[in-house]
């Protein structure tokens, strides 16, 4: 595995990594990739809940800045600060792997890669590398025997660099 830079670290997404802590929030990573919107606390919580409820099928990992100590001053306006933990760093970077369970291929699992964002300012990192790394890792372990993603053309020479080839063609359709 690629090693990150000294004092980050890669860990599974929290319930306490919401936008009250606006300058270490996992969702502002994630506007890297499109518009987040507006997300209250107990929605984020919700979701979480959601995710840790099917925590065989849902890992969403981070990747924490540790040389960037949190402000604190989001923990004042938070209507719940105890869940608010103090000397975090900062989320740099944040990906998924959904595990799939099909009939096909005798009852066969297959990881989807999603959502993988590394924040303006850290790309060129290995950051993503790792994230992708380590979901490839998850997939593995729990039995997919395959993980697929879909992207940009102008990403592809990541996803090359990541071990990932062409295969077939992504189509879409919005609601
Ligand atoms: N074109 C060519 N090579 C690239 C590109 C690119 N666009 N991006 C990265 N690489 C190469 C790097 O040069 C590096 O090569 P090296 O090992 O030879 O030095 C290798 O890929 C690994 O690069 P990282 O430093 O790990 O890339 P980074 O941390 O910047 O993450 C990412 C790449 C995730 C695409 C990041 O730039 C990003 O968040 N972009 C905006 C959001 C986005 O597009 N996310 C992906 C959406 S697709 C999905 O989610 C399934």
């Amino acid at each position: 595995q690629h090693s990150l830079p000294p004092g980050y670290v890669v860990r599974p997404l929290c319930r306490t990594d919401n936008q009250v802590r606006s300058n270490t929030s996992f969702l502002k990573t994630l506007e890297v990739l499109t518009t987040v919107g507006e997300i209250s606390e107990d929605a984020f919580r919700n979701r979480f809940q959601y995710l840790q409820d099917h925590n065989d099928e849902y890992f969403t990992i981070v990747i924490e800045d540790m040389n960037v100590p949190a402000t604190l001053a989001g923990s004042a306006t938070s209507s719940i600060p105890n869940l608010v933990t103090p000397g975090r760093g900062k989320i740099v970077a944040a990906g998924t792997i959904v595990v799939e369970r099909k009939f096909i291929r005798g009852l066969g699992l297959v990881g989807h890669i999603e959502d993988i964002a590394v924040s303006g300012d850290q790309q060129g990192k290995k950051l993503g590398l790792r994230i992708i790394e380590t979901l490839k890792a998850i997939g593995k372990t729990h039995g997919c025997y395959k993980v697929i993603l879909d992207c940009s053309e102008k990403n592809v020479p990541f996803y090359e660099k990541c071990g990932f080839e062409r295969k077939g063609v992504e189509m879409g359709w919005y609601v």
